[in-house]
């Protein structure tokens, strides 16, 4: 009897689980902080992306949504015909307005919650549904005096109640919050509900901090989105090439929010069915990713780096993880170097090697100092050499390795085999060393 064989459409499925479910482990029991902007709340797909966030709930992520209500409470305060003043960026919130705020948020907060409800009945991964916990969570004080404009009752964030969202999220709910603060005293105060998620996600040590609004991500000034973006980086487009006040003050708080400890803050698109999961469960994400990742600098290598980046491959060469390079060879190829200095010490350091004619590239030379191992520093170092084998038109890369499969298999590189190399790399292969090939076509 013949075995069945599987049919392509079974591969594509086995690819995805095999693809995905790294991200269960690497995902479960970290806290993640999602903030979704109020006009996420009113869209067509909230329905969905209340789905999403349930769905990461049940794969035990620990979650906290703070969610903002801009849009509707101009609509409401247009509505009862009222015009607030606005100084700088915050609205003053008289009596009135924030007895229109009141009304609005508590009704969303109300819709958020049965969107919730209804998710929990398609979360796929079964197991005690996840609750929703509200609360006094969030302390506020009057932003006070500015320009010689009371503020009111528009508040900025005094302190976060931790032990109590950490016991709802210990007890396995989704905790939410809404721009809302409360003072000692018994009155609420309006809140700017980005700055509150940055906050709360430092405040809980978050993992993640995903902004969910009405971008694709952060451009680079030449309209391309950037995946991937370090700290520096992200001051730097802030300073000199944020496209206008939004993308400005997107960057304001993933910077805030990273300088406040959070390792990762991802900013990704409400107009995109899924992009929450993409970006979460995919290798290369969706939207833009900007990594505190606790280095100085993250740049192509220059003749100075050699002796640095000779002394953090040189026991690798000993011990056969790395091939042997000679100087010389590394000054010849310099510039085909990234390095990740800190404390003007090379801390990692990776290759990519064009072969431009076949639109390929090797990935080579990935080194992680030891102290500094399990940092993500390869993570951001492999997207930093696949961003830029992208720029180069390179439509996949290669690395080969004796080491590493399984490393470059969770980030997206499968098995190949001698034949998928460019001819000029198979002449060079070293039988003796029988490394394995590994290839990623780039999207
Ligand atoms: C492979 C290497 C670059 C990873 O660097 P890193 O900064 O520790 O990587 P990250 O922090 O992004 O990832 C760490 C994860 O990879 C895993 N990992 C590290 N080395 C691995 C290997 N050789 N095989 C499989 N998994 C590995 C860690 O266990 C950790 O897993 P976890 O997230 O489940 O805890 C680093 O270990 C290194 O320098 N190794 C020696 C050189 C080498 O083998 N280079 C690759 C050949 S070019």
């Amino acid at each position: 009897m013949t075995e069945p064989h599987p049919t392509l459409q079974d591969d594509a499925a086995v690819a995805w689980l095999r693809q995905v479910t790294p991200y269960f482990r690497k995902h479960r029991n970290k806290t993640f902080v999602v903030y979704l902007d109020g006009a996420a709340l009113a869209g067509p797909g909230f329905g969905n992306l209340a789905r999403d966030l349930v769905l990461l709930a049940s794969v035990g992520v620990r979650l906290v949504v703070v969610f903002g209500a801009r849009p509707q409470i101009e609509q409401r305060l247009a509505e009862l015909g009222l015009s607030p003043r606005v100084v700088g960026e915050l609205r003053v919130s008289d009596a009135p307005t924030m007895a229109a705020v009141r009304e609005v948020v508590g009704a969303l907060r109300l819709g958020v919650e049965a969107s919730f409800s209804f998710g929990m009945r398609g979360a796929a991964f079964g197991g005690d549904p996840a609750r929703v916990a509200g609360g006094n969570f969030v302390f506020a004080r009057p932003a006070g005096i500015i320009d010689g404009v009371d503020l009111m009752f528009t508040g900025l964030v005094r302190s976060i109640d931790r032990d109590a969202i950490e016991a709802r999220l210990d007890a396995g709910e989704i905790v939410l919050i809404p721009p809302i603060g409360y003072s000692p005293t018994g009155e609420l105060f309006n809140v700017k509900a980005k700055d509150l998620a940055a906050t709360v996600a430092s405040e809980l040590n978050a993992t993640k901090l995903v902004l969910v609004g009405g971008r694709d991500g952060i451009e680079d000034g030449q309209g391309r989105l950037c995946r991937q973006l370090t700290l520096r980086e992200a001051r730097e487009l802030r300073e000199h090439k944020a496209r206008d006040d939004g993308e400005r003050e997107l960057l304001d708080s993933a910077v805030r929010a990273c300088q406040l400890g959070v390792e990762r803050v991802h900013i990704v698109s409400r107009f995109v069915d899924g992009a929450l999961l993409r970006e979460l469960f995919t290798r290369d994400g969706i939207g833009t990713m900007i990594s505190s990742a606790p280095f100085d600098q993250l740049r192509t290598a220059k003749i100075e780096d050699i002796g640095g980046i000779l002394e953090l491959i040189a026991p690798l060469e000993e011990q056969g993880v790395l091939v042997k390079r000679s100087r010389e060879k590394l000054e010849t190829e310099i510039d085909e170097f990234v390095v990740m200095l800190r404390e003007n010490t090379v801390v990692a350091c990776g290759a990519l090697h064009p072969y431009a004619e076949q639109r390929s590239a090797e990935v080579a030379c990935i080194a992680v100092h030891p102290e500094y191992r399990g940092g993500q520093f390869g993570d951001v170092l492999i997207e930093a050499l696949e961003r830029r084998a992208r720029e180069h038109g390179v439509t996949s890369v290669f690395a080969l390795t004796t080491q590493a499969v399984q490393w470059f298999s969770e980030r997206g590189y499968a098995v190949a085999t001698l034949d998928d190399l460019p001819v000029a790399r198979r002449e060079l292969y070293n039988y003796q060393r029988n490394s394995a090939v590994l290839l990623k076509k780039l999207g």
